[in-house]
């Protein structure tokens, strides 16, 4: 019997939450392995979280082999191996990501503060909670004892819905494509990029007035257009592309095709070292690999270079408010 990977979910009580513990249970996003689910909560929402807790035991997940509850970070991270960073506040109708910066950075310090001291040392962190990359970006740098490239940010929902979009256009189903590309910040200065897109294999090739004046714009506000269809941001498509990111980091992306991630950057792209951003990028052995050499039209390299002066912009921010060590 394989030993038992131990998982943390913070904002376990949320909406993402109970779309996403039922499937990390089932063993989607690890694949047959006994999983051990922590779930950290604000204590407001224990009582919450607990009802999640019994939920998922009146499941009878055969992978499951416990659930236990915590209102403090750092038992929440003891021995985790898998940390799903989603607890934040969402924003609402009207709000742009950047007006959580100041309601939500402040969660991430602590956070990676608790991953650095009482986390396995195989830690692999995703947050989701946004604006995500500035999380991300606060979360490790409270944790020097980790290796930065162990902390991403969620931008394969963008990745998804992007897909969606084409499969649409093209009157085929996502499984067919492949090589899709979101550069930068999960916001709406995200980048969606199809010049690489291979339907079964082979190259497309996308109207660029289409890309730029539908395409692009669709994918970088759909979060802001569920908002308003939905009245609360998107949840089980956001926990659905986070076992997606999760089960690719450790089981691999599929032959030929890579995905969308935000990692800290190594300078590739002349992307600043250190701004978590969006990135096409490969896994094989639990390790992301940036996908290089890729040529960049010049409306994506303006894009991107717009998007990661916003990426800066939220540093410089997040550091001003003193959230940064
Ligand atoms: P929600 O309000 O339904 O749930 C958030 C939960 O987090 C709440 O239960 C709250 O009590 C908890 N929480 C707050 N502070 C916490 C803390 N310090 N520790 C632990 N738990 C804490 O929100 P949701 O819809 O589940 O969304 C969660 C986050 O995910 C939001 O920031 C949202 O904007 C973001 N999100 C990101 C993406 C993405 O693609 N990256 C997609 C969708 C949503
Ligand atoms: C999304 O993309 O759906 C989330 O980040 C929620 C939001 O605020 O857009």
């Amino acid at each position: 019997m394989t030993a038992a990977t131990t998982v943390t979910v913070t904002g376990a009580a949320g909406q993402i939450g109970y779309a996403l513990l039922f499937r990390i249970a089932s063993g989607a996003m690890l694949g047959d392995r006994p999983v051990r689910l922590r779930l950290l909560e604000i204590p407001q929402a224990v009582g919450a979280a607990e009802g999640t807790a019994m939920e998922l035991a009146d499941a009878a997940f055969p992978l499951l082999e416990s659930v236990d509850v915590f209102d403090d970070p750092s038992a929440a991270f003891d021995g985790t191996e898998f940390a799903l960073l989603v607890g934040a506040r969402p924003r609402t109708a009207g709000m742009e990501r950047g007006d959580l910066l100041a309601a939500n950075a402040g969660i991430f310090g602590p956070q990676g503060r608790a991953i650095n001291d009482r986390a396995s040392d195989a830690v692999r962190v995703l947050v989701v909670g946004n604006p995500a990359n500035t999380n991300a970006l606060i979360a490790a740098a409270h944790a020097p004892d980790v290796p930065a490239e162990r902390f991403t940010a969620m931008t394969r929902l963008d990745h998804n819905r992007a897909l969606a979009q084409l499969g649409a256009k093209l009157g085929v189903g996502v499984g067919r494509l492949s090589r899709m590309t979101v550069w930068g910040n999960h916001s709406s200065t995200q980048v969606p990029d199809p010049a690489h897109v291979l339907l079964d294999g082979e190259p497309v090739g996308f109207d660029p007035a289409w890309v730029a004046g539908e395409f692009a714009p669709t994918v970088a506000t759909r979060g802001a257009a569920i908002i308003d269809a939905r009245g609360a941001s998107s949840a089980a498509s956001a926990a659905s592309a986070a076992i997606d990111h999760l089960h690719d980091w450790v089981l691999g992306t599929r032959d030929g095709d890579w995905v969308s991630v935000a990692l800290p950057s190594r300078g590739e792209y002349d992307v600043p070292e250190g701004l978590v951003s969006s990135f096409p990028a490969t896994s094989a052995g639990g390790e992301w690999r940036v996908v290089d050499g890729l040529e960049l039209s010049p409306a994506v390299r303006t894009a991107l270079d717009a998007s990661v002066a916003e990426l800066a912009a939220e540093r410089d921010a997040v550091r001003a408010l003193g959230l940064l060590p």
